[in-house]
């Protein structure tokens, strides 16, 4: 695994309405300790939203792993895990 920790965030508009809004902040509301480890992407809809075996909307990939129903402490938490790694 690269030092980098990648994130792509659904911004589509299945994911924007549940919730997604709030994880775009995820920029700001990584500690400072993290933040240079992880690259940000905003993206339009990644397809998950389309079938059902996916579970729910927002999705989040974080390092090509897909999150469903993510939120914000959620993708910190898994990011935490990676950096630890
Ligand atoms: S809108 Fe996010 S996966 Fe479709």
């Amino acid at each position: 695994m690269s030092d980098t920790i990648k994130v792509v965030i659904c911004s589509g508009t299945a994911c924007y309405v549940m919730g997604a809004s709030d994880i775009l902040l995820l920029e700001e509301e990584l500690p400072a300790s993290l933040r240079e480890r992880v690259q940000i992407e905003g993206c339009t809809c990644l397809g998950y939203c389309k079938d059902s075996g996916r579970g729910k909307a927002p999705f989040v990939e974080i390092d090509g792993v897909v999150m469903s129903s993510a939120t914000l402490p959620k993708v910190i938490a898994r990011i935490r895990e990676l950096a630890d790694a």
